[in-house]
């Protein structure tokens, strides 16, 4: 079966590459949607999370990662995937997931599997490593060296287009 691990990866941290390895163990094939959500401010661009992604699960022979644009249940049904995989820190996500699941049901018959994130990531956003990141802090304990590396660049402003 292939499953579907969609977010906006602003940037890819730990606990994402830890429930994308989990999903990757429990189903064929893992597709990474790397999409755009337009109530949110990024960090990065599309084509620069896209690639940190595929960089940090470059290791991992059942995983491939892709742009998600339009409608997440258009972009599964797309590629014949029949389950959308979310990790859960918190009560809070539980909510949330809960209401995208049931619209996710309705609208395009695919099944939401929740996974619980590993209590050592249980607290770790995109958005708080982007906090400590804007103030020059070292986020290196929260995402991949890679991505630790391109913040570091960012912030000094001597990043390269392929750096
Ligand atoms: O990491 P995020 O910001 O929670 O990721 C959100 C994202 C991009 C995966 C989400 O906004 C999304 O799936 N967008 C595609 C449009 C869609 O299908 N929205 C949900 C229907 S209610």
């Amino acid at each position: 079966m292939i499953a579907i691990c969609p977010g906006s990866f602003d940037p890819v941290t730990h606990g994402h590459l830890d429930v994308i390895s989990r999903a990757a163990a429990l189903f064929d094939h893992v597709i990474v949607a790397v999409g755009q959500n337009s109530a949110k401010q990024y960090l990065f661009s599309a084509a620069e999370r896209l690639e940190l992604v595929r960089e940090t699960t470059a290791h991992l022979p059942n995983v491939s990662v892709e742009p998600l644009d339009g409608l997440l249940v258009a972009f599964a049904k797309a590629r014949g995937a029949g389950v959308l995989v979310k990790g859960i820190r918190n009560a809070s996500d539980v909510d949330f997931e809960l209401q995208m699941a049931h619209i996710n049901a309705v609208v395009g018959s695919v099944e939401t599997v929740m996974l619980p994130t590993a209590p050592v990531w249980s607290t770790l956003s995109s958005t708080m490593v982007r906090e400590v990141a804007s103030f020059g802090g070292d986020v290196s304990p929260f995402v991949p060296e890679v991505v630790a590396r391109r913040i570091r660049h960012k912030s000094q402003g001597t990043e390269q287009a392929n750096g």
